[in-house]
């Protein structure tokens, strides 16, 4: 954090005690002990053989000495903790509380980028609440990426072909009677939605007839005749039959289009699209080469398998006997074409942890084929989110529905916010926008305010509650803090030299300063929830002062002071809120 001082020190340990090649590390002070930032001396006892006491007493002393920006210091044990002066913290607030993009870094574009892929559905139904943390996590990861000056590349794989849409395909040629996401006000991506639930229902009709008959349950499965049009209907597919073919193009266009709105609803968006139809054939041809090659192998029935059971995983089919592809085939050419599309150094795949299995599969693979960059592929793995039960049911009836959940979400806004009362002077139309940027904030801080790879139990009420670590909570806070400097006008931020810092100032600037390193750290870690909590940190500071201290009524240094450090958590607040891919209103 603080180069600066760091160089000083070195410089310090290289005059008195003639060590070279020491770099010193420097870490926040411990809570219960007075400073601001703290050395530990350990690694130096050793070389020096002296005791750490004596070591740290002579840096503190030096710098004491040489630096103005140090106050003081004590040691205990072999922490030497340092204390700032005021002057030091004051100096930063006038650097930093007028920058608008404080933290940010501009992206350099002369890196390789990041790709991160998320979302990447199956284009047989809408979207569900699985989905939505998907999304949330999958975009601002990529953001807080960006905005550490990394470039990034969002993206998704959409799963546009397999057996999966041909059950929708067949269900809606059976018994849908022509209908279009036009002739009955469907969103498109509901419609074949219903469609594929239309088959199961029919199918499991099927199979309980065979089973009745006598037939094993397992067999059943796989002569129902719904079943075996299904495989027969992937099959045309596959040979291009242009009817089939048709079909697929218009149901994957109303699902795509369905998507389209989930998404831009949600508030997220990606800049480049792969489909597994355009991929899967490379995936293939990719799995004929590692045959040649002898790194898999085919069975007696024609199938082909790789076997990694030295990697500790199992044997895992490539190609069915058949010679249709499976899931991980299209997989293969996915990896393959992004990485020869784009100069990019690292892949995130956004999925969820019931698929841990399959990219710990996927990854051998890829190192077993021999490609360098196998090395740079990463699952950020994600637990399951799920609804105290009963509380809210899908259409489909199994999941919850990302469409039905956001609507519940902006009504739910609104409901508390009439009861609350806060909203004189909104016409209709402000109303109706502040309960939507209400009630979807309520929902992605409320997914990403949890380490992705624990589980979640979605509760609405609780995600709206405008006194917990909410989104909501932390828009009002930003709002407050608006209303706060635009009651103040223009102001300088100037202030006497003498000005004393108040505890509570003196921690919230603390925390602001941290804002870039908290940034590196939720983009190290793949871990919005660290920017998340962050921010909650940082509004809980501000509040303490603002209940606490006078601001506008302040005399004038003390005032200006105040409404600098309002002006900079106000910053801090909206663009972390941002990364997060959460907006703020002008009031609520
Ligand atoms: N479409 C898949 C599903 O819904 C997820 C795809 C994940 N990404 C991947 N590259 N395999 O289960």
């Amino acid at each position: 954090m603080e180069k600066d001082l760091q160089n000083k020190i070195g410089h310090i340990i290289r005059e008195k005690f003639h060590i070279d090649d020491f770099t010193p590390e420097l870490i926040p002070t411990k809570k219960g002990f007075e400073g601001d930032i703290t050395l530990p001396v350990f690694p130096l006892v050793k070389q020096l053989r002296r005791n750490p006491e004596e070591i740290a007493e002579i840096i503190g002393e030096t710098l004491i000495r040489s630096e103005a920006y140090i106050d003081k210091y004590n040691v205990v044990g072999g922490f030497l903790n340092l204390t700032y002066t005021p002057q030091y913290f004051l100096e930063k607030v006038k650097k930093h509380a007028l920058e608008e993009n404080f933290g940010l870094n501009r992206v350099d574009k002369t890196q390789p980028a990041t790709m991160v892929e998320y979302s990447s559905p199956n284009t047989n139904k809408p979207l569900h609440l699985g989905h939505i943390r998907n999304n949330l996590l999958g975009y601002s990861i990529s953001e807080i990426i960006k905005a550490t000056g990394k470039p990034v590349i969002k993206t998704q794989i959409i799963n546009d072909r397999g057996i999966h849409i041909c059950k929708s395909m067949l269900a809606w040629q059976k018994f849908g009677h022509g209908e279009t996401p036009e002739t009955t006000g469907i969103k498109g991506d509901h419609l074949v939605g219903k469609y594929y639930v239309e088959f199961d229902k029919h199918y499991r009709k099927q199979v309980a007839e065979l089973t009745e008959k006598g037939m094993p349950e397992a067999q059943a499965k796989k002569e129902a005749p719904l079943m075996k049009e299904a495989q027969a209907m992937l099959r045309k597919w596959e040979e291009g039959d242009p009817e089939t073919r048709q079909l697929w193009e218009m149901m994957n266009r109303w699902v795509l289009e369905g998507f389209a709105e989930t998404y831009k609803e949600l508030g997220v968006d990606f800049d480049v699209e792969y489909f597994e139809s355009d991929t899967y054939l490379l995936g293939k041809k990719i799995v004929e080469k590692g045959l040649e090659k002898g790194i898999f192998y085919r069975k007696e029935d024609g199938s082909v398998w790789v076997d990694l059971t030295d990697e500790g995983l199992d044997e895992k089919l490539l190609l069915r006997a058949d010679g249709t592809s499976v899931y991980i085939t299209q997989d293969l050419g996915t990896a393959v074409k992004r990485f020869a599309e784009f100069d990019i150094d690292t892949l995130i795949y956004v999925v969820g942890n019931e698929q841990d299995y399959h990219f710990k599969v996927l990854f051998a693979i890829l190192k077993k084929l021999g490609y360098s960059w196998a090395e740079k592929l990463y699952h950020l793995s994600y637990g399951m989110v799920e609804l105290p039960h009963g509380k809210m049911k899908s259409r489909e009836g199994t999941v919850v529905d990302a469409d039905d959940l956001m609507k519940e979400m902006t009504e739910t806004a609104g409901k508390i916010s009439e009861e609350l009362g806060k909203l004189e002077g909104f016409d209709e139309e402000e109303k109706k926008s502040l309960y939507i940027i209400i009630g979807i904030a309520a929902l992605k801080y409320y997914i990403l305010k949890v380490d992705p790879k624990k589980g979640i139990l979605f509760d609405p009420k609780k995600s709206i509650d405008f006194n917990g670590n909410t989104g909501p909570f932390l828009q009002y806070a930003y709002v407050r803090i608006r209303s706060i400097l635009n009651k103040a006008g223009e102001f300088e931020p100037d202030w006497n030299k003498s000005t004393v810092l108040d505890e509570r100032e003196k921690s919230l600037i603390k925390a602001l300063l941290r804002f870039p390193e908290v940034l590196a750290l939720s983009a190290e870690g793949l871990n919005p929830a660290i920017l998340a909590n962050y921010i909650y940190d940082i509004v809980k500071k501000y509040n303490v002062l603002y209940q606490n201290l006078p601001i506008l009524q302040a005399e004038e240094s003390q005032r200006n002071l105040r409404l600098a450090l309002s002006l900079w958590t106000g910053n801090v607040i909206r663009n972390g809120l941002k990364l997060l891919g959460i907006d703020v209103p002008d009031k609520m």
